[in-house]
């Protein structure tokens, strides 16, 4: 196979041997047919400000009530979405390949979970949790704090209660497993991420090193593109079901 193929017609499959393990890796564009906006797709602005404003550790410190209404806005449309073709694909392979099956998701909302995912490992954490700045833990928390003078606070010490996410410049969660996981996989697939953030845009690079098989996933190609064995365009609600059906 030639690295970057680019496969835009023809119905691609991928098939899977008993000792296969499919490491999987996907982005926003795989809850862009939810009706989940990506992060780049709108110039990457909410109302006005870059992601890069309100989703910093320096944003928060900034104007934690921005950055609150920011994710509860975020809650909100994702309680309203509901998982698609794309998501379910993804949850049927899991039930099909069990343990030999990892999925590893960029993504805060819980729609592979909805579609039926086991296991999911939310690297840059998830939107129905939050954990108090000083005492760490996460817990679950579905509010909406939309109000700068109901900004909430921890039951135990007091301080500010922040969202359970990875921002810019913090370190993605569960990265030893990840990795782990990443080494052992035969085939790696990624569906819908631009390629831009890291360390997830470097999977693929890992990958290659190792002689794993690569795929892209998504309606146009990634900056890193040359990186993977084949590019399938299209979304993810439509190609991800005959590719891993
Ligand atoms: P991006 O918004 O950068 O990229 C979304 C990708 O999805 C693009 O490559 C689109 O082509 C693709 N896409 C759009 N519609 C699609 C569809 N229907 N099916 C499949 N693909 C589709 O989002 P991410 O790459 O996920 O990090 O962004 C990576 C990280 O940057 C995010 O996790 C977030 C962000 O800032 C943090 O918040 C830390």
């Amino acid at each position: 196979m030639v690295r970057g193929q680019v496969c835009a017609e023809h119905n691609a499959s991928m098939e899977f041997e008993p000792q296969d393990r499919v490491f999987v890796l996907t982005g926003a564009g795989i809850s862009a047919e939810s009706g989940l906006a990506t992060f780049r797709g709108s110039g990457g602005l909410w109302d006005g400000h870059c992601v890069e404003d309100v989703a910093t550790p320096e944003a928060w410190r900034a104007n934690p009530a921005l950055v609150w209404q920011f994710y509860s806005l975020r809650r909100r449309d994702a309680m309203a979405a509901e998982p698609n073709a794309g998501h379910k694909a993804l949850a049927a392979l899991e039930t099909k390949m069990g343990e030999q099956f990892y999925l590893c998701t960029q993504n805060v909302d819980d729609l592979h979970e909805r579609a039926g995912s086991r296991r999911v490992h939310h690297m840059h954490g998830s939107l129905f949790l939050s954990r108090c700045v000083q005492c760490e833990e996460p817990f679950e928390d579905r509010e909406m704090y939309e109000s700068a003078v109901k900004l909430p606070t921890c039951g135990v010490c007091g301080q500010a209660v922040r969202p359970h996410i990875v921002w810019f410049g913090e370190t993605p969660l569960d990265m030893d497993d990840i990795y782990d996981e990443l080494y052992q996989a035969t085939a790696v697939l990624v569906v819908g991420t631009s390629g831009s953030v890291y360390p997830a845009a470097g999977f693929v690079e890992i990958a290659n090193e190792r002689g794993i098989q690569t795929i892209y996933v998504g309606p146009e190609e990634p900056l890193n593109a040359y990186a993977f064995d084949e590019i399938v365009l299209g979304t993810a609600a439509e190609r991800l079901p005959e590719l891993v059906g």
